[in-house]
C-alpha cells in the first residue's frame, strides 16, 4: 500500500475533497478491510504514534469506531472526557489541545458542537509549526467528513467489493431524508456522494430544509412540494473551491418524488437537541409524512437499501422492522465499515510525508 499522492495534512471537510482522494480513501480503506478479515487483526503501520480522541460532545460510534481503528494500526490512543477534565476548571479548547500537543499527540480527532472547532484548533498547529494533524470527528452543524466517506464505502463496496471506486455510483438515485437543516452528516453526504456523479435528492419539512439549501453545493437546481421557506441558512464556513462542478442536488418537500426509483434512501436523525422549538406538529406526525416505511418502499427500485447514520429514533426516521431487515439495512455494515475507513484516514495523514 502506498500513499505518496496523498497531500492533505488535515481532514476538516469533504467541500474541496477531490475524486483521485475520494478513490484512494476507498482504496485504502478496502485494504484495510482484508486486514481485519484476518485472524490477527492488528498491523505496525503507526507503532509509537499517538492518536488523542477530544471529544467535547457526546458519541457512541465515532468515538469507538476511531478509537478501535487506531489499535489496530498499533497507534497509542489518549482519550478525552470533558466531564471529568480540566475544562471543567476553565482551561480553554485550545489549552486543552495544547496539553494533548506537548504529550506527544500527533493526530487529533476532534468532535465539538460548535462549527468550526476543529479548523480553529488545525489552524493554531499549523500557525506554531508543529506537525500534528486534526480530524473533524464532527463540529456542529457544520461537517462529519469520516461518515460521509464511510458512507460512501460502504455503497461503494456493494457495487465492488475489493475495488470499491467513485465511478460505481454514477447516475445512481440517492434520498437523503429528514433533518438535513441540523445535520453535519448530511453536509458531508452531500459533497461526497453528488462528486461521484450521483443525483442527490433531499427531502423533509421545509422547517428542516431551507428551499436554498442547493446553493450549500453552488448550483441552482429544482426544488418541489409545498411548504413555507424559512430563509437561507448562513453557514459558518465558506467552502473552499473544487475541481467538480456539476453537482447534481434536489430539494423536496415531500418525500415521494425524493425516493421514486431511489437506489439508496438515507434516513438522517431528527436533531432535537440543535432544534430550536416548534420545527415539528409532532413526531407521530413526522413519521407519517417522512418515516421510511415498508409500503413507502414500493416506490424505489427494488433492490433499494436504506442507510442511517445512528443514533436511530425506533419507529420516527425509520419502522423498526426496517431497520432490523439484513435484506434491507445497511446500517450495520455502516458501522462495521467505518472501522476500515478511519483506519485509512489514520494511515494516510499520519504515515505520510507530513
Ligand atoms: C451523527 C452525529 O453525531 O453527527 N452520528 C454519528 O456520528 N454516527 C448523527 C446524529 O447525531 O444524529
Amino acid at each position: 500500500m502506498t500513499n505518496n499522492n496523498w497531500n492533505r495534512h488535515h481532514i476538516l471537510s469533504l467541500a474541496d475533497f477531490e475524486p483521485a482522494e475520494y478513490n484512494m480513501v476507498l482504496q485504502t480503506a478496502a485494504s484495510f478491510r482484508e486486514v481485519l478479515s484476518r485472524r490477527t487483526k492488528k498491523v505496525p503501520t503507526l507503532q509509537g504514534h499517538v492518536v488523542a480522541n477530544l471529544f467535547f460532545e457526546p458519541s457512541t460510534r465515532t468515538r469507538s469506531s476511531f478509537e478501535l481503528a487506531a489499535k489496530r494500526l498499533s497507534a497509542d490512543t489518549l482519550n478525552f472526557s470533558p466531564g471529568i477534565s480540566s475544562l471543567s476548571k476553565g482551561e480553554t479548547i485550545l489549552d486543552t489541545a495544547k496539553t494533548y500537543l506537548a504529550m506527544g499527540a500527533d493526530m487529533m480527532v476532534i468532535r465539538h458542537r460548535e462549527a468550526g472547532v476543529p479548523q480553529m484548533i488545525a489552524s493554531e498547529m499549523d500557525r506554531l509549526g508543529v506537525r500534528l494533524s486534526v480530524l473533524n470527528a464532527g463540529d456542529g452543524q457544520h461537517e462529519h467528513p469520516s461518515q460521509g466517506l464511510l458512507d460512501l464505502f460502504t455503497i461503494c463496496s456493494l457495487f465492488d467489493f475489493d475495488n470499491p471506486h467513485i465511478e460505481l455510483l454514477r447516475d445512481k438515485k440517492i434520498a437523503i431524508v429528514g433533518d438535513i437543516l441540523h445535520s453535519r452528516v448530511a453536509r458531508s453526504n452531500i459533497w461526497s456522494l453528488t462528486a461521484t456523479g450521483a443525483q442527490v435528492h433531499l427531502a423533509g419539512p421545509s422547517t428542516l430544509l431551507p428551499r436554498l439549501f442547493t446553493d450549500y453545493v453552488g448550483d441552482q437546481q429544482q426544488v418541489t412540494g409545498t411548504g413555507s421557506p424559512i430563509p437561507q441558512q448562513q453557514f459558518s464556513i465558506a467552502p473552499p473551491p473544487s475541481s467538480i462542478t456539476h453537482r447534481k442536488l434536489f430539494v423536496h418537500w415531500d418525500i415521494e418524488p425524493a425516493i421514486q426509483d431511489a437506489d439508496f434512501i438515507m434516513t438522517l436523525r431528527l436533531q432535537k437537541e440543535r432544534m430550536a422549538a416548534n420545527l415539528l406538529p409532532s413526531l407521530r406526525e413526522y413519521h407519517q409524512r417522512y418515516g421510511i416505511t415498508r409500503d413507502r418502499l414500493q416506490l424505489c427500485k427494488p433492490d433499494v437499501k436504506i442507510l442511517h447514520p445512528g443514533p436511530v429514533n425506533r419507529g420516527v426516521e425509520i419502522s423498526s422492522d426496517l431497520m432490523d431487515d439484513p435484506k434491507l439495512s445497511l446500517i450495520a455494515q455502516q458501522v462495521t465499515s467505518g472501522i476500515a475507513v478511519r483506519m485509512a484516514l489514520l494511515y494516510l495523514i499520519g504515515s505520510g510525508r507530513y
